[in-house]
């Protein structure tokens, strides 16, 4: 038998089948019920690389993954891989005090397992796992969805990193459902500990249990949840902020009171109004937009005219310079 080669594993690892330590192939395993187990998962095509696509594809690749990271243009790719990189930097500078070469090297290595490209399609051929992390708008991610599905290997799992979006109705453009799930990260990834892992009612057992595993690999908590509006983490955080935007727009205390309030009172890291900068307000108002038209009884929904303004006049938080503060540099 010849011995198997990083390539003939990978081109394996596109079957269902489960290779032994002495590097013999097995057929696929049961799980439960009709499940299959899949193989681990190794190359990660991240669709999206702003703020959260980025983030997934650096710890991706520090945690020795091969990444595809897709947007939709060189420019877009090029902040990207700038952000990347002086986020790996920060990264360095802790882990590697002692032995700055090490930071580079570390950099540099981790950087390399990074490939850049505008082409979902084509990153979609070649991957274990696709990670969307596009736009908060259901009709364009199933767009996207509904085009990688003809063109991925059967066994590739896809996810989507939504905020607040039906994983059923994202997964509902592909034929499948089986192998589809949510896994939702948080801002920024290289730093919050958590994973929620989303089952839909068709996610099977191995694809449940591989995306468990691969959470793990990426040395993060997870905790799984059932395909609900905002999951655990935004069903009550973003109410809170949306609650925290509304005693601003009663008058009842300024943005930088409620921040001290909350930081100082509650044991917060930021402040309501500075978290709504940093997540971005153009992706609040998109989640609060689709859950008050999904559940227009639920008070807790309702968006904010506030957020509106500022979103209409450009001022979408942090990453535009400005948002309910400003953070341009004089
Ligand atoms: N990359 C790498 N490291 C980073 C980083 C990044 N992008 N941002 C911060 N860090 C590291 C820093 O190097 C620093 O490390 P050390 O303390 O070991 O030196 C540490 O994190 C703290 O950073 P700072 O000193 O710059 O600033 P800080 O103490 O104010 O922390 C913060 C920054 C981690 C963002 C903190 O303010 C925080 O936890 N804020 C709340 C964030 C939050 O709630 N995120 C969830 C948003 S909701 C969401 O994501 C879900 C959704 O769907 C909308
Ligand atoms: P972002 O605006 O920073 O980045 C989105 C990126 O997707 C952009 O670079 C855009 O060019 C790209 N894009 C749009 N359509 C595309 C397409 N068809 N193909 C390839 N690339 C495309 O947004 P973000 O904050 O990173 O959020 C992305 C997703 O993650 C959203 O679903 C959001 O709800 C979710 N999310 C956001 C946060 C947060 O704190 N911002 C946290 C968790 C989850």
């Amino acid at each position: 038998m010849f011995p198997l080669t990083r390539c003939s594993r990978w081109l394996l690892s596109r079957q269902p089948q489960v290779i032994s330590a002495a590097g013999s192939v097995r057929g696929p395993r049961k799980l439960s019920g009709s499940a299959v187990a899949m193989a681990p998962i190794e190359r990660v095509t991240v669709i999206g690389s702003g703020l959260m696509g980025s983030g997934i594809a650096q710890v991706a690749a520090q945690t020795g993954h091969g990444v595809q990271l897709v947007d939709v243009s060189q420019d877009v790719l090029s902040v990207a891989s700038k952000r990347i990189e002086s986020s790996l930097a920060r990264v360095a500078k802790k882990k590697f005090a002692e032995d700055p070469q090490a930071g580079v090297d570390f950099v540099k290595t981790t950087l390399g397992r990074i490939q850049f490209t505008v082409d979902a399609v084509e990153a979609a051929k070649s991957c274990d796992l696709v990670i969307e992390a596009i736009v908060e708008n259901v009709g364009v991610k199933q767009k996207l969805f509904s085009e990688l599905d003809k063109a991925a290997p059967s066994s590739t799992i896809f996810t989507s990193n939504t905020s607040s979006l039906s994983i059923t109705e994202i997964a509902s453009s592909t034929d499948r459902r089986d192998r589809f799930g949510g896994l939702h990260f948080f801002n920024p990834v290289p730093v919050m500990k958590l994973l929620e892992v989303i089952r839909i009612d068709e996610t099977s057992d191995a694809t449940f249990d591989a995306l468990m595993k691969f959470g793990k690999a990426m040395k993060k908590t997870t905790v799984s949840c059932k395909d609900t509006p905002g999951f655990i983490v935004n069903r009550l955080l973003v109410p809170y902020l949306a609650e925290a935007v509304r005693l601003l727009e009663r008058g009842e205390a300024s943005a930088q009171d409620i921040d001290t309030a909350m930081k100082l009172g509650a044991g917060h890291p930021m402040g309501p109004f500075e978290l709504l900068d940093y997540v971005g307000l153009d992706t609040t108002k998109f989640i609060l937009e689709g859950w008050s038209e999904r559940f227009p009884d639920n008070p807790l929904f309702k968006p904010t005219e506030h957020v509106n303004q500022l979103v209409e006049a450009g001022k979408i938080g942090m990453k535009s310079g400005e948002g309910f503060y400003s953070y341009k540099k004089s």
